[in-house]
């Protein structure tokens, strides 16, 4: 089976965390580096974050850190949900493993210039990096295969009415990326927030009884407490790794072609992807969003994913 390859973008982050633990032990991806950005919390945070969870699942995948805050806006950041961490709850050995020297961006540029034009950039965070290197190495872009994002909406937003975390805490930088050219696969709050850890999810996940299971009932414990505090959810939407289930089985995700545009201008808007479902600015698609996701099917890719790890118990 030919893999996907894959850079994973993200900002961990309890949702980030899970998604790295399904790509990094996937037959079908190959991930060819973790780099962050701050987002969630602040960079210093995010990128250790990031090492923290490849140590606990001796994943030997390097971490790249990149843009320590977005483009042109103050930074914000998630405290509410991921804690002073970024990753409250799990408690981790020592960290040993180390950060890469080269900076995300340049680890971009270089392997997509590298490249066959076979890798797909998935970004679960703020797209800062991804637009520093769109627009410090244009030529990368036709190296892109396609971008998958968690980000943004065709509803509503969970930062502001209007906008998603994602989107709203570097609007500038997704706007370079929306704008690029290469293909877009869009995973927003709309189906994300069908995608709901209930305690029975937690409960289910934990009988598997090895490190990674171990680790996500620790991060749910945490995650899934703050997300009812703060927006009433029974169980906390999995965001992130609907990006990586997509890839695994594209079937788990509805995607409808759309023109999207972020906006940029507006004060109550701002943030807000503008995804044009009915053509009424009959302006060319920009992007494939999900609009709906098969919730069943997602849980089981999860529990396979995190069934993978048990080979390291033997
Ligand atoms: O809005 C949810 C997104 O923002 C997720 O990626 C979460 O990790 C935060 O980055
Ligand atoms: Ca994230």
């Amino acid at each position: 089976m030919e893999k996907t390859k894959i850079i994973l973008d993200c900002d961990p982050g309890h949702d980030d965390a899970v998604a790295i633990l399904l790509a990094a032990r996937d037959p079908g991806i190959e991930l060819l580096g973790v780099t962050v950005v701050a987002g969630n919390q602040t960079l210093e945070n995010t990128q250790r974050n990031a090492r923290k969870v490849l140590q606990w699942c001796n994943c030997d995948v390097p971490v790249y850190a990149g843009c320590p805050g977005p483009l042109v806006r103050e930074k914000i950041i998630a405290a509410d949900i991921h804690g002073s961490t970024g990753l409250d709850g799990p408690v981790f050995p020592e960290l040993t493993k180390p950060l890469e020297n080269e900076h995300a961006v340049m680890f971009m540029i270089r392997t997509l210039l590298e490249s066959q034009g076979d890798i797909t950039v998935v970004t679960t965070g703020p797209m800062t990096n991804l637009a520093m290197a769109i627009r410090l190495e244009p030529r990368i872009i036709e190296k892109i295969r396609r971008i998958v994002l968690m980000g943004g909406s065709y509803t509503n937003g969970n930062v502001t009415p209007a906008a998603e975390f994602n989107i709203i805490a570097d609007a500038e930088a997704a706007h370079i990326c929306f704008g690029c050219g290469r293909p877009i696969v869009m995973v927003g709050l709309d189906v994300t927030r069908k995608a709901l850890c209930y305690p029975e999810i937690v409960e289910r996940m934990g009988k598997i009884g090895n490190r990674a299971s171990d680790l996500f009932v620790a991060l749910m414990g945490h995650f899934c407490r703050t997300q009812k505090e703060v927006f009433g959810w029974e169980g906390g939407p999995l965001h992130d790794p609907v990006t990586i289930a997509y890839l695994i089985d594209p079937s788990v995700l509805t995607l409808k072609p759309m023109n999207v545009q972020i906006d940029l201008r507006s004060t109550i808007s701002y943030g807000r992807t503008n995804c044009d479902a009915f053509g009424y600015l009959q302006l060319p698609p920009t992007a494939e969003v999900a609009v709906d996701i098969d919730v069943q099917r997602f849980w089981d890719i999860v529990e396979t994913g995190l069934r993978r790890y048990s080979e390291d118990d033997t």
